[in-house]
């Protein structure tokens, strides 16, 4: 599918002057007319800005990019101020109510939803590609016992780009076709191998007889028994948190696949930096921290005690699991997780730390403080409690939403890629140092 370019339409004779921005440089006393386009202007256009012919010209300046469209897309809309998430035009609720994971990765990649026989071929291929390499069994293996499995996996994604050199050729669409089936399946495999790691148990090989989430929970949890029995309800449960989780636009982990990809670099490693960046604790890493913070806030009485010291701390203490960059409203994934963990803790029992979460929320959404700065629920509220009750420790979280997440970054490096318009990620700086100036022999100093 070709990108939309902001060119389309450029300020032909057509264009009206609804369509121009007049900025105008008193520096100089001239004013510019720049196009519109999408309620956007190109920062390039700024150049021309200039006040002598030598000048540089005029940049913009946006550090976290809190204005900046980097790219077009056609992938996944947000409106964060709506709490609205549509994965190519479909409302997430809608996927998650009747889609699975799968079929969902397929929409995210390709555009439109896989007829039957397209399914069953994407649903086959993943299936087939979900081993790994004996070697990468023995690279894991090298890991201490207490390794994070975020730090096994972003070295083993690495890694994976050494088994299959050809992975280089990102412009061949059919080589770029073979990498997202086997990341797409490798990733569970990884995760899986990263958590019997911790445990010091035997890994669990894929089993093709069953579902791709199936068969994830069986490489995680299967012990001696000759068949482990995948519950229906947590299988289900981890579609859906799978589709919640599979793209999310623009965030810092797809922006770093994006710009490392746009290297050119296979997208093994581009993956691997965008794990990286999800594992921060601003970012994919904070359902950890959230089980964490509810863990150390204890019960349900102390709760207010801990929203005054987020409060008074001046920004220091975060409630983990609130605000969103984008989202200025309740986060839409936050709200199916929380209707699903009711169905969950029927099968596992219910999370002891539901209610300190229940009442941090309730005081958090009549508070003045989060009301103001619009701080809601994000996804990772609830979702560690999920898993938490699910036996999964709280350093496999974040492993658990990149498993998710990685459709979403190969649907979007395959755009970038595809994307006339990109070049390699390359952002400019205003330079505040020092001038030139001689270098001056230490013992001078
Ligand atoms: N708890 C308390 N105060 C908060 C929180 C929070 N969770 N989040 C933001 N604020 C406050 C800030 O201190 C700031 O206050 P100020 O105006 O008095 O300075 C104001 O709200 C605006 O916050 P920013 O940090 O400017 O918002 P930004 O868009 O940069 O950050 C972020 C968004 C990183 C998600 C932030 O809300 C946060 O740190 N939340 C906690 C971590 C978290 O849950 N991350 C997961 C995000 S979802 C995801 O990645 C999947």
């Amino acid at each position: 599918m070709s990108p939309v370019t902001l060119d389309e339409p450029r300020v032909q004779s057509s264009t009206t002057r609804k369509d121009l921005l007049t900025v105008t440089d008193h520096r100089t006393g001239k004013s510019y007319e720049l196009p519109l386009t999408h309620g956007t202007i190109r920062a390039m256009d700024l150049r021309q800005i200039k006040v002598s012919a030598d000048d540089f010209g005029v940049m913009s300046y946006d550090p976290a990019f809190m204005n900046t469209a980097s790219c077009t897309s056609r992938i996944t809309y947000i409106d964060g101020d709506r709490g609205i998430l549509r994965y190519r035009g479909y409302p997430i609720e809608q996927l998650a109510e009747t889609s699975n994971y799968l079929e969902t990765a397929f929409l995210l990649l390709n555009g439109e939803l896989p007829t039957k026989p397209q399914y069953e071929q994407w649903a086959w291929n993943i299936t087939h590609h979900t081993m790994v390499h004996e070697n990468v069994k023995d690279l894991m293996m090298g890991f201490r016992y207490d390794a994070h499995p975020m730090g096994m996996l972003v070295s083993t994604l690495g890694a994976l780009s050494t088994f299959y050199p050809e992975a280089k050729d990102v412009h061949d669409p059919l080589v770029r076709e073979k990498q997202i089936q086997r990341l797409i399946a490798k990733i569970p495999t990884l995760a899986a191998f990263a958590y019997r790691h911790s445990k010091g148990m035997p890994y669990v090989y894929p089993d093709n007889d069953l579902s791709f989430c199936g068969n994830f929970l069986n490489m995680m949890f299967k012990a001696t028994e000759l068949r482990y029995q995948v519950n229906p309800v947590l299988e289900r449960a981890f579609e859906v948190l799978f589709i919640l989780h599979a793209d999310h636009e623009q965030n810092c982990s797809t922006s770093a696949m994006r710009g490392v990809g746009s290297s050119g670099v296979d997208p093994y490693t581009a993956a691997a930096a965008a794990i990286g960046a999800l594992y921060g604790p601003l970012h994919g890493g904070a359902n950890e921290q959230v089980l964490r913070m509810l863990a150390q806030i204890g019960s349900k009485d102390k709760v207010p005690a801990f929203v005054k010291e987020v409060k008074e701390s001046g920004g220091e203490v975060k409630l983990m699991g609130f605000g969103h960059r984008v989202y200025k409203n309740y986060d839409p994934r936050a709200k199916v997780i929380k209707q699903m963990a009711d169905r969950v803790f029927e099968v596992t029992g219910r999370n002891p730390l539901l209610d300190i979460a229940l009442e941090l929320e309730r005081i958090a959404l009549s508070d003045d403080y989060f009301v103001k700065r619009k701080l809601y629920p994000n996804v990772d509220f609830y979702s560690g409690l999920i898993y938490q009750a699910m036996a999964f420790p709280v350093d496999m979280f974040p492993v658990l939403f990149a498993i998710g997440r990685m459709s979403g970054w190969l649907a979007q490096w395959q755009e970038m890629i595809e994307d006339k318009e990109q070049k390699i990620a390359r952002p400019r700086q205003v330079y505040l140092g020092s001038e030139a100036r001689d270098f001056v022999p230490m013992i001078k100093r």
